[in-house]
């Protein structure tokens, strides 16, 4: 089955032939479902310890990387960490030379993506925005939680353990981390925060 039908498989609740043919089976009701799973979408920060299967995070993936993304570029790479013992040592070099143990900035989450972009293209950080948040509504839609992370960004650039942390993740020559997303199951249902309506303004 190819990624599309894999998804659209996912989404609209089967109908993917294997044939080599997506079959749409997606009806009126769709778009409104596209409305609420976005309205639904919270950032999480408390998670059930059961990590997301590969199988799940693939189409997560499989949606992020089919974002809009400037000239078809795909000037992103991502890098995923579900290894809990991978990830303590990414906490404990973050956390060097440090007081506290700043890995708590992961919120938990059992699965973490780490998103680099392309510093030589001027949209690149937009991409990574995109595929960030197709990931993050996907993710939504299959009932795990996400939540878009910067501040571990600024632990791992500023810690002296950088370098150790970078060449685990293994990005291309020259991309630079610049954002992470943190998958896994809800243990906690936010309410929305507001949003100030005041920033859009309709231009007659
Ligand atoms: C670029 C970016 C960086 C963020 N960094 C963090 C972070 O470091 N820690 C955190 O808890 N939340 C972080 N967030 C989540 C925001 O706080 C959250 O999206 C915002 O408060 C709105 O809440 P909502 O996602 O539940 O709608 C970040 C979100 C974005 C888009």
């Amino acid at each position: 089955m190819s990624g599309l039908c894999m998804v659209a498989a996912v989404s609209c609740g089967g109908g993917a032939a294997d044939n080599n043919e997506c079959v749409n089976t997606c009806d009126a009701s769709s778009s409104k479902a596209v409305v609420e799973n976005i309205m639904a979408r919270r950032s999480i920060r408390k998670y059930k310890q059961q990590t997301v299967a590969r199988d799940t995070m693939k189409i997560i993936l499989e949606c992020g990387i089919n974002a809009p993304n400037g000239q078809n570029k795909q000037s992103w790479e991502v890098r995923v960490v579900d290894n809990p013992e991978t990830m303590e040592f990414i906490k404990s070099a973050m956390s060097e030379g440090r007081d506290v143990n700043v890995g708590s900035c992961f919120r938990g989450a059992p699965v973490m993506t780490f998103i680099a972009r392309d510093p030589s293209y001027d949209f690149s950080a937009y991409d990574c925005g995109l595929l960030a948040e197709n990931m993050m509504l996907s993710a939504t839609s299959l009932g795990v939680g996400s939540i878009c992370l910067g501040s571990p960004i600024r632990f791992i650039n500023d810690s002296p353990k950088k370098n150790d942390i970078l060449s685990l993740l293994g990005f291309s020559e020259g991309y630079e981390l610049c954002l992470c997303v943190g998958f896994g199951y809800p243990d906690e249902a936010p309410d929305a925060k507001p949003r100030d309506w005041s920033k859009v303004k309709f231009v007659d």
